[in-house]
């Protein structure tokens, strides 16, 4: 299987999130970078599409969002949530997806 080298750096997913072309300041925890401009406002870049793109694209996207908007405002509404100290430095490792090193230890603290 021959790929062109704009498809092979396209499935890399680490290498397309760390690309100064799709993500101004790549290396920056910006999350409302993911926020839209306004209604009409789709896909910024291809740099992320975990639901895919086009016809084919998830057709339970819109169940899984609400699914995990959902779950992460309980949990966001009952705890806190930290790194655990012995987390350290995680990296990332390329697997086909694009995962944690190792595992990441959390700590949900209780609001009340
Ligand atoms: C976080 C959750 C999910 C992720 C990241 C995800 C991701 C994807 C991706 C990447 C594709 C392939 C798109 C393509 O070929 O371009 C896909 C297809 C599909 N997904 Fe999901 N999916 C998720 C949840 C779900 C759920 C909850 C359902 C069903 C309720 C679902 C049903 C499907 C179906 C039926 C297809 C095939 C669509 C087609 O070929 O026309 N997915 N999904």
């Amino acid at each position: 299987l021959f790929l062109p080298p704009q498809t092979q750096l396209a499935l890399c997913h680490y290498t397309t999130s760390h690309d100064s072309d799709g993500f101004e300041k790549p290396g920056e925890f910006q999350p409302h970078r993911w926020l839209r401009k306004n209604d009409t406002d789709r896909v910024d870049n291809f740099g992320a599409i975990p639901f895919g793109y086009g016809v084919r694209s998830c057709v339970g996207r819109r169940i899984a969002e609400l699914e995990i908007h959902l779950a992460l405002v309980q949990l966001l509404q009952a705890f806190e949530v930290q790194l655990a100290p012995n987390t350290g430095t995680v990296p990332a490792k390329t697997q086909g997806l694009l995962g944690p090193g190792k595992p990441i230890d959390l700590k949900f603290v209780d609001r009340k």
